[in-house]
């Protein structure tokens, strides 16, 4: 259900409101304890969703940063290094839950986007360093990687440099928060990219559209693991079929992700048209458009201004830079709408 004043927010896809469809879904849905294993609708969509991505088991988490945070804690140890892009959400954005929660620190490796070369990770995972260089414990990738505009992690890359961590015996943990955008961007299927992870997490709550709810994959093992580190997280849900059952019909949904794809590819080629060093279209890849206030003729904060103004909503990626994303909530009237306030400036 889009909003009903009007207004077009672009500051996320975790903004939509869940569908007719979906309520509906969670009023009828079939309910148990789920802390007990009781609840068919979350046993139903962990199936589904482990056999969906090639992994043994799922289990649904409240969120993706409680999901990423059970991966990293149970495949490190105090004081072991998880390495990653600077700007990846485990790192920027979990409010250091890494450091909280399992003692771990980053190791960070360079890079524009979410892809690291292997042989910037052979370095980074090097095994013959001195005693007392920090142990790499695992390897993350971020994929659509948020910080870059949605940008879709290339399978080759992702296959080399997690090979050298498996070479090594170090985990490789995936956050695919938005894994099914990369897949329809990229045209491909999931397990292009899941069969070069240990584990992996993705958001019914982001494009999907869903309100809440995330899933860990892995093996059966490790998804055994994670039950007991989720309920010592406070994230043992009872009757949360209710959740699972908006999230079932969300991920049933997920061809519709290149609707989403197509907005944002108009909306970027419209500013492009307008301002041409506004926007790199090489990053529009997904649902995701970045606009540096640098090619605009008064900035990004005047042009936020303006949009307001037109009842219109987004938000900054980094100084000086907007980042909107597209939805099931926006439309190309939307889009256009953004357009004019650009002509009328
Ligand atoms: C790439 C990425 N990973 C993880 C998360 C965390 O998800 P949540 O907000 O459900 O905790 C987000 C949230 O935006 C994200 O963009």
């Amino acid at each position: 259900m889009a909003f009903t004043d009007g207004t077009a927010d672009f500051r996320s896809d975790t903004v939509t409101r869940p569908t007719e469809a979906m309520r509906q879904a969670m009023a009828n849905a079939e309910v148990g304890d789920d802390v007990y294993r009781d609840d068919p609708t979350v046993n139903a969509l962990e199936e589904k969703a482990a056999a969906a991505v090639g992994m043994q088991r799922a289990l649904f988490t409240p969120s993706g940063t409680m999901a990423n945070q059970i991966g990293i804690h149970l495949h490190t140890r105090p004081g072991d290094g998880v390495i990653c892009v600077p700007s990846a959400h485990v790192r920027k954005y979990e409010l250091g839950s890494a450091a909280a929660i399992s003692g771990t620190t980053f190791l960070v490796v360079e890079s524009p986007d979410g892809s690291m070369t292997a042989a910037a990770l052979d370095t980074a995972l090097d095994p013959n360093g001195p005693y007392y260089n920090i142990r790499p414990g695992l390897l993350t990738w971020e994929n659509t990687h948020n910080a870059s505009g949605g940008t879709i992690l290339s399978p080759e890359v992702m296959a080399k440099g997690s090979a050298i961590a498996s070479e090594r015996g170090i985990p490789v943990h995936l956050d695919g928060a938005r894994i099914w955008n990369a897949a329809a961007g990229a045209g491909v299927e999931v397990e292009e990219w899941s069969q070069h992870a240990t584990s992996m997490m993705f958001c019914f709550s982001k494009g999907l559209g869903a309100p809440i709810g995330s899933m860990l994959c892995g093996t059966a093992d490790f998804i055994e693991e994670a039950r007991r580190v989720r309920k010592r997280l406070g994230g043992g849900m009872r009757q949360v079929g209710v959740l699972a059952a908006a999230a079932a019909v969300a991920f049933d949904e997920r061809d519709r992700l290149v609707e989403d794809h197509l907005l944002a590819r108009r909306l970027g080629e419209g500013i492009a048209a307008r301002h041409p060093d506004a926007v790199d279209l090489g990053r529009v890849q997904t649902n995701m458009v970045r606009v540096d206030g640098a090619g605009l003729p008064a900035g990004a904060a005047r042009f936020k201004d303006d949009l307001v103004a037109a009842g219109i909503l987004v938000g900054f990626a980094a100084q000086d830079v907007l980042r909107f994303v597209t939805h099931r909530d926006v439309n190309a009237a939307d889009v256009d709408r953004v357009l004019a306030v650009l002509d009328s400036a």
